[in-house]
């Protein structure tokens, strides 16, 4: 059996970080949507964020809806924000609702800030945006997270839902991959 920790250089976030982390952007979110008399709608942005989502929302003690999207954003040279292809998209509208968008990672900026601009373009009320991690260092389009679980170096993460081709979403940490596996492929 493959020891899949041997592949990991070093913890970035234990799970008891990781814990504390969600509790305390939970502890933002339900503050922030308490007693609004509007709909409370979380969008998951598939695949990385599922883990997250699931430790995330079950620390918000608010009436609310939990959906999925499915998307990839490319950058294009002639514009700097890109574009974003949907994959999976809502059975449901947004209209009128307070939505949440959940993020694992927040990287060059683009999906965040194309997908925050499709469902705002939808009629939601508000759209704010929520992700485990950021790397600000990394970002090509101006876009900033409404709630930040924690600022990261540009290291290769892996763990708790973030994959490096396919692998690693289940380790039940954040841990940095060492450089060998992705050179080697
Ligand atoms: C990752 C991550 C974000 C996006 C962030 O998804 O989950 O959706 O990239 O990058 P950006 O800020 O540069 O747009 P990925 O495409 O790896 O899909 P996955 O979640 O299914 O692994």
């Amino acid at each position: 059996m493959h020891d899949m920790s041997a592949d990991i250089e070093r913890v970035l976030l234990s799970e008891r970080e990781l814990k504390d982390i969600c509790s305390a952007l939970a502890g933002r979110i339900t503050k922030t949507y308490a007693d609004t008399g509007r709909e409370l709608v979380f969008v998951s942005v598939l695949k990385g964020s599922v883990v997250f989502t699931a430790d995330l929302l079950r620390r918000v003690p608010l009436p609310c809806a939990l959906e999925f999207m499915k998307v990839s954003s490319y950058g294009a040279a002639a514009h700097s924000s890109g574009f974003i292809q949907v994959h999976l998209d809502l059975k449901r509208s947004v209209e009128g609702a307070d939505v949440v968008i959940l993020e694992d990672i927040v990287d060059s900026g683009r999906t965040l800030q194309k997908l925050s601009g499709l469902l705002a373009g939808r009629g939601a009320h508000s759209v704010r945006c929520c992700t485990l991690l950021d790397k600000p260092t990394c970002r090509q389009v101006d876009f900033r997270a409404d709630f930040v679980g924690r600022c990261i170096p540009d290291v290769f993460v892996v763990g708790y839902g973030l994959d490096y081709g396919e692998r690693y979403r289940n380790l039940p940490y954040i841990g940095v991959l060492r450089s060998a596996v992705y050179t080697r492929a």
